[in-house]
């Protein structure tokens, strides 16, 4: 490591902050080039802290024009990261900070604090953005109420609260909640509302208003209907109803993350708020619909109740993505959204607790915060209140939430709270429990059985590897949701949790008339790897014959997988089983047309090669293409008559609408398109592509086209009709790079990057290039490594202008271990090349430093 590295935060060194802030006046004179922020801060010693400590208030990048403490000015010199005033220049008790500052909104490319998006000033505030506007002790755990005042000619003038006055040139906002300096936002601009109201079960009238661009209005009223439906949820599910006048969304075009929960004022990447059939898929709807919830449920699980520290952040991100998750299954169908988010779980995280970058869901040290919002915080810390949830029974879980409510309300939490009020409200012991929160690495859980003619008996054992700085892992407490299917395919003994607790236990079912087939982790009960060496037909039987959903979508998955592996590993030619299986899961239309795309998709290339890699080989991402591709051409060929009936019979006539159902059949549908292109040359997918109304179907049916290696003049009709729509040519340049076949996925995501409506500024057009062509495994992977180079050029180049989307894109290298000598060298010299660049970011720094210094 350079002796440069900033040095590490560490959760063992917590200290309560020594000055707490009773309130917050903000005023602004917005101006691109050259803002004015005035502060008036009342601050008083925090009594749970040491006395007479010195006052440290966060500051970056800022102009320092006047500050003050009651009047005398502040003669303390400021640093590069803030400004320490000592003790013995601070009053004895309470006092009054007053400063201003300038900052220049127009030259923040890195869309942390207060910036400018195509003329609109908006900022973002997380994790530690606000002391890039102010002077302030940046720290979740101060909260105050804040008064803002903004002055300026643009028409729309917000921030969080309730307006509490507005007048030429000026407009004022009251937040009586005390809130952290994370959540402050600010928008300026000449933007138009779609307005409604909701009022709530305590009778509150809100007003709503989602803020866009003038020329956006028509593709708001999805996100409105989804934001009411989210009020109406938490209100019904958890008890929980809104608390201001007002609502406010802003959606902005150029911004790093899906959206923000600032209180009352929640922005959005436009992405995630605008919708209507032409432009925007299935996908984009449901997203939006999940986005929405997910921002507007941290009112309460964020904003009411935030966290201590950064070390808490799954306290509000993994307990809030299970309530998006809940609030999902409850608005769509709850088995395709677990078979959705099971996906999302093992393509994001297990790879990356299979990685250099793994860590606990409470990391112990960071160097960067932002490198910490990461699928382990998100999507396994949701995992673990889903187990919480399962080990003590919706009445316990009811209970613990009430508790949580209740007891830390206005409060900076900690996961230990939260893990407690469970403890308290059920009177569970969880000591081992919490060990998943401290723990990082996907345990294996390995199954055995044992059929003795009258007895079965499951052994279950758990192992999870090493990961870096943990080499010696404890057992965890596993609910594993077990079920037990006869031969004649019908159920023996219902869904039973059984608890793991040590490395290894037995479990026995007596009076059974037969050798059960059992079917383990139903519902996927616990972010864990199964290791059950089931036969084809074992799985088969499961694929035609589980009760849970879930686990029967699993055994197909095994299938595939199993095939998949062997074709790779053994040059096996694929049998029948898998087709034959397949066969009459399609043709059972009973079963959910969104279950049924589910179950005809393949797993991908990513989830194979991390696969082979467990399974002890070395993954070739060419071999892993070229045996997915031919088993999708023997689908095509095995089921071409059931594939071509569903292609017929889900069609959705009538104007097209978003909802599950819909969304369901059209997804069926282009699953079958994509396998039957194979079969008739594109003809099908040209035709869909020419007569499509909406942008789900004509966008399935371009990347079918692409993916057989035609589509180019579909290509240019695209363009042409959506040149000027910024959203759909994200998708015009992401789709492209995709599916282009691996030798030309560099070239092609080369001369996207030289098109003049490349931008990489904006986050979301950078990754419609550079994060697609990580998305082409084999085209990122291919020997040459051009495409190596190509990823790590731009990361370089993005690293000066937006450290945090240029560290997040840098993971597309976290899987260098799992592959081959030559390709581990080519992509150590692209880590090397970043690393010695001088001026690198400590985003940047700290991401590469991690992943090169496990090698
Ligand atoms: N609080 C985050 C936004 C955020 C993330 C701010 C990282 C600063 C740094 C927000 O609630 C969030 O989690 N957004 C997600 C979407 C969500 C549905 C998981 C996002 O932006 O990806
Ligand atoms: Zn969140």
């Amino acid at each position: 490591m350079k002796d440069t590295s900033p040095a590490a935060i560490h959760l063992s060194d917590y200290a309560p902050p020594p000055w707490l802030v009773d309130r917050v006046h903000l005023t602004f004179r917005l101006n691109p080039g050259a803002t004015r922020v005035r502060s008036r801060i009342r601050f008083r010693p925090n009594p749970d802290a040491a006395p007479g400590q010195p006052l440290r208030l966060d500051g970056e990048g800022l102009t320092p024009i006047t500050a003050s403490i009651d009047g005398t000015p502040v003669t303390a010199a400021p640093d590069a990261t803030g400004l320490t005033i000592p003790a013995a220049d601070l009053p004895a008790g309470a006092f009054d900070w007053q400063a201003e500052v300038e900052i220049a909104p127009d030259a923040n490319t890195a869309l942390e604090g207060l910036y400018v998006s195509r003329g609109m000033f908006c900022t973002q505030c997380e994790a530690e953005g606000f002391r890039r506007i102010t002077w302030y002790p940046d720290r979740p755990d101060v909260m105050a109420p804040f008064r803002v005042r903004i002055e300026s000619d643009l028409p729309v003038l917000l921030s969080n609260g309730n307006p509490a006055g507005a007048g030429p040139g000026w407009a004022e906002w009251d937040d009586p909640h005390p809130k952290p300096s994370y959540l402050f936002a600010l928008v300026a601009g000449d933007l138009v509302a779609t307005s409604d109201r909701f009022t709530t079960a305590q009778g509150r009238d809100v007003a709503l208003n989602i803020w866009v661009r003038k020329g956006d209005e028509h593709r708001t009223a999805y996100a409105m209907d989804a934001l009411k439906r989210s009020m109406r949820w938490d209100e019904e599910v958890y008890g929980r109803a809104y608390d201001l006048d007002v609502f406010n969304i802003v959606a902005v075009d150029d911004f790093n993350m899906g959206a923000m929960e600032n209180k009352g004022l929640n922005i959005f990447n436009a992405r995630y708020v605008l919708a209507d059939p032409a432009s925007a898929t299935d996908t984009d709807f449901a997203n939006i619909e999940r986005i929405i919830a997910h921002e507007y449920f941290h009112n309460w699980t964020g904003n009411r109740i935030t966290c201590r520290d950064w070390f808490q952040l799954s306290l509000k991100e993994g307990l809030t993505v299970y309530r998006d998750q809940q609030f999902m299954a409850d608005m769509r169908s709850a088995p395709v959204q677990r078979i959705a988010d099971v996906l999302t779980l093992r393509a994001r995280q297990f790879r990356e607790d299979a990685g250099p970058l793994a860590h606990p869901v409470q990391p112990a040290s960071y160097v960067e915060i932002n490198n910490f919002y990461t699928a382990t915080v998100y999507e396994k810390g949701a995992e673990l209140i889903r187990m919480l949830h399962l080990l003590v029974g919706d009445d316990g879980y009811r209970a613990a939430l009430e508790l949580y409510f209740d007891r830390h309300d206005g409060d900076a939490a900690t996961i230990d709270d939260w893990v407690r009020v469970f403890e308290d409200a059920t009177g569970r012991d969880l000591t081992q429990f919490r060990r998943w929160y401290a723990q990082a690495g996907t345990p294996r859980l390995r199954v055995t059985e044992d059929w003795d003619g009258a007895r079965y008996t499951l052994t279950l054992a758990q192992h999870t590897p090493p990961t870096p700085g943990q080499p010696d892992k404890a057992p965890l407490h596993i609910p594993v949701a077990v079920g037990l299917i006869g031969p004649d395919g019908a159920e023996l003994a219902p869904t039973r949790v059984l608890e793991l607790t040590g490395a290894e236990a037995s479990f026995t079912f007596d009076d059974l008339r037969a050798r059960p087939l059992a079917s383990v982790l139903r519902g996927v009960s616990a972010p864990v790897i199964v290791e059950h060496n089931l036969t084809s037909e074992d799985r088969a039987a499961l694929l035609a014959h589980d009760t849970d959903p879930v686990a029967r979508w699993q055994a197909g998955h095994d299938l595939a997988r199993d095939i998949l592996h062997a074709m790779v590993t053994e040059n096996a030619r694929p049998g029948p089983d898998y087709t034959d299986a397949l066969a009459r899961l399609l043709s059972d239309d009973t079963l959910d047309p969104a279950f049924r795309a589910f179950a005809l998709g393949l797993p991908g290339e990513e989830t194979l090669a991390q696969g082979l890699h467990e399974a002890g080989h070395t993954p070739d991402p060419t071999a892993i293409h070229a045996a997915r591709e031919a088993l999708a051409r023997q689908m095509a060929e095995a089921l071409e008559p059931p594939l071509a009936r569903l292609f017929a019979e889900m069609d959705t006539p009538g104007p097209y609408s978003p909802d599950a159902t819909a969304a369901g059949r059209r997804a069926l549908r282009l699953r079958a398109l994509s396998l039957l292109s194979r079969r008739d040359g594109g003809a099908r997918a040209r035709a869909l592509f020419a007569s499509a109304d909406n942008m789900t179907e004509a966008l399935g049916a371009w990347a079918a086209l692409l993916q057989i290696g035609a589509g180019a003049e579909e290509t240019a009709t695209f363009y042409r009709r959506w040149q000027g729509d910024r959203l759909v040519l994200d998708k015009w340049f992401a789709q492209q790079i995709v599916n282009a076949p691996a030798e030309r996925a560099t070239a092609a995501a080369e001369s996207l990057a030289a098109h003049p409506d490349f931008d990489p500024k904006n986050p979301n057009r950078f990754r419609a290039v550079v994060g697609a062509l990580a998305m082409n495994p084999a085209g990122f992977h291919h020997p040459s490594g051009a495409g190596y180079r190509f990823v790590a050029d731009w990361l370089i180049r993005l690293d000066a202008l937006n450290p945090q989307a240029a560290a997040r894109q840098s993971t597309a290298f976290e899987t260098w271990a799992r592959y081959d000598p030559a390709r581990r060298a080519l992509i150590r010299t692209e880590l090397d090349r970043i690393r010695a660049h001088p001026r690198l970011s400590r985003d940047m720094g700290e991401m590469v430093g991690r992943m090169l210094d496990s090698a």
